[in-house]
């Protein structure tokens, strides 16, 4: 088997759904568009701890359907496994669950296989330099047909440098490494010439939220309770918020107290067709 990916995401522990708020009606939206029946062939790539296989369970039950939950990080896939046990045990049968520990820029996966593949806050984590490549591979793993679902931010060239940067500047803060290299962030078009180049056909926004990021939320799970480290990050939100144009600064800055900031981005579920 061909290396897995060395990350920060091999230690960092947190709810991502929780810290980020994501909501029942969100996932609603996301399994319309996965169509789970059963037999059908799913890959969740970069799916962690395999949360969105927790998710179909809860608002579809116990459809017996093939679930490869592919990930860089052992630590993530581990945490899955036990959280999946727990659930299965009064779900049988159930999904059929592969847990595959691999780099998704090496993929060692059958082509021409999965009726549906998923990146769900994923594609971010890959360098620009790498995206097309990702977006290559992913084309060749689907069946003729086949779908590719992505979630990820809804970001226009209003907000994106802003987005991207305050991002960076809690991943430095918080101490990761590998982030400040590997993450990128694309606009929309950008993603959208990604599927094309690799082939896929009706690139489409499918469904479009917002994304409510609270500062407070990244304490416990992200600084590991250090305030000092939460108050740097919110003076230099403020900062950053200078290079914002009055109108686009009233719709992403929406509160500021002692030790909370609230903005407000958008987050989008993308559909296309192989
Ligand atoms: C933000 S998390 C999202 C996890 C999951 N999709 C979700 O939304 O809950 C990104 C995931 O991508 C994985 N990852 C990052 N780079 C990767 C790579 N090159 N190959 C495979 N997985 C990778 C990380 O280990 C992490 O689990």
């Amino acid at each position: 088997m061909k290396a897995a990916v060395k990350n920060d995401y091999e230690t960092r522990n947190v709810n991502f759904s929780v810290m980020i708020g994501e909501t029942n009606e969100q996932y609603m939206a996301l399994l319309n568009n996965l169509n789970i029946e059963p037999g059908l062939k799913m890959l969740d790539l970069g799916g962690g701890y395999g949360f969105v296989l927790e998710k179909i369970i809860e608002l579809k039950g116990a459809v017996p359907f093939h679930y490869d939950l592919v990930d860089g990080a052992q630590h993530q896939l581990n945490k899955g496994k036990t959280s999946h046990l727990a659930i299965l045990n009064n779900n049988r049968p159930g999904p059929e669950i592969r847990y595959l520990h691999q780099n998704a820029l090496e993929l060692d996966l059958p082509q021409n296989y999965y009726d549906v593949v998923l990146c769900k806050m994923f594609i971010h984590e890959i360098p620009e330099a790498k995206k097309q490549a990702l977006f290559n591979s992913i084309y060749s793993v689907i069946k003729p047909g086949g779908s590719f679902v992505i979630w990820a931010p809804d970001l226009s060239v209003a907000d994106k440098d802003f987005y991207s940067k305050v991002i960076f500047e809690k991943d430095k803060l918080a101490g990761y490494t590998s982030f400040l290299i590997n993450r990128h962030f694309s606009l929309n078009e950008e993603l959208f010439g990604y599927l094309k180049q690799a082939g896929f056909t009706q690139p489409e926004k499918k469904h479009s939220f917002f994304y409510d990021l609270h500062t407070i939320n990244r304490l416990q799970e992200e600084f590991g309770g250090d305030e000092n480290k939460l108050s740097q990050w919110n003076d230099c939100i403020l900062k950053l918020t200078a290079s914002l144009n009055e109108d686009i600064r009233k719709k992403i800055l929406v509160a500021i107290d002692k030790t909370n900031i609230h903005l407000r981005f958008n987050r989008a579920i993308f559909k296309a067709i192989k």
